[in-house]
């Protein structure tokens, strides 16, 4: 379906928003208690488990997928300790993370992650590593669609942040491509393997979001 731009009379597609409240409702579930489980036609996204850590430690630790990140777990139990961790932030409302399943399978290829930036979920910061194996087949920008949609109408976040190193092309393609918009470069941010990179900031507002869903036959009268 093709979408409406960013750049569209923003009056005309607010309009329109206001005549279909259950598209700008923000949903109350408590994901805190346990994330649900986000299913798309070829991904499905849920809670991360513990039998997840040797899959992740097998997609996430190879030179490809992890040079331009955080660096992951060196091991599987790293990762196991690693999924603790992140039900427990979880629980205690500062984080979530989905594991990317895709269809068919059990376990996950890839995460989701997502960080408050201030008490109360107002900004968060969303950071994204998926299995190389996967890259280009459409799972990511389907899971993206799922997260965003989570990240705004259920979570309520109003500005979403994320960080991508410069030279990490597929990175910021993957960001560009969602929408989100760059809005300058953080020099010498991020230290990788002895080295300063600069990486840049993109962000996605949920106003921007909701218009980008509106079929453009919606506004077109
Ligand atoms: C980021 C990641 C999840 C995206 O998943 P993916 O399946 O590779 O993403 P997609 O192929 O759907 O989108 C990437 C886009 O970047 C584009 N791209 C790829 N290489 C590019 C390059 N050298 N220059 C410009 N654009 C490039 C692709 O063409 C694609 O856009 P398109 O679908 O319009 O053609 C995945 O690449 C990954 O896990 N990378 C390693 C971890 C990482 O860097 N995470 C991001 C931190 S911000």
């Amino acid at each position: 379906m093709e979408k409406m731009p960013y750049t569209a009379d923003m009056d005309r597609a607010l309009a329109v928003l206001d005549q279909q409240p259950e598209t700008t409702s923000v949903v109350t579930t408590d994901w805190k208690t346990g994330l649900p489980v986000l299913t798309g036609t070829r991904v499905t996204l849920r809670e991360l488990r513990v039998s997840d850590a040797r899959s992740l430690f097998a997609m996430l630790t190879t030179e490809e997928v992890s040079r331009f990140i955080s660096p992951p777990p060196t091991t599987v139990e790293g990762f196991e300790r690693f999924i603790l961790w992140a039900n427990r932030e979880r629980a205690a409302g500062n984080y979530a993370c989905f594991a990317i399943v895709p269809q068919g399978m059990d376990t996950a290829v890839g995460l989701f992650q997502i960080r408050q930036l201030e008490p109360g979920w107002g900004t968060a910061e969303w950071g994204f590593a998926l299995g190389s194996a996967y890259w280009g087949t459409g799972l990511y920008a389907e899971g993206a669609e799922l997260v965003l949609d989570f990240i705004f109408n259920t979570m309520g976040v109003h500005r979403l942040e994320a960080r991508a190193a410069v030279q990490n092309a597929r990175g910021n393609g993957a960001l560009r491509k969602l929408g989100a918009v760059q809005e300058g470069i953080l020099r010498r941010s991020f230290l990788r393997n002895g080295e300063y990179m600069d990486q840049a900031l993109w962000s996605i507002l949920a106003e921007e979001w909701r218009i980008a869903q509106i079929p453009v036959s919606a506004t077109i009268h």
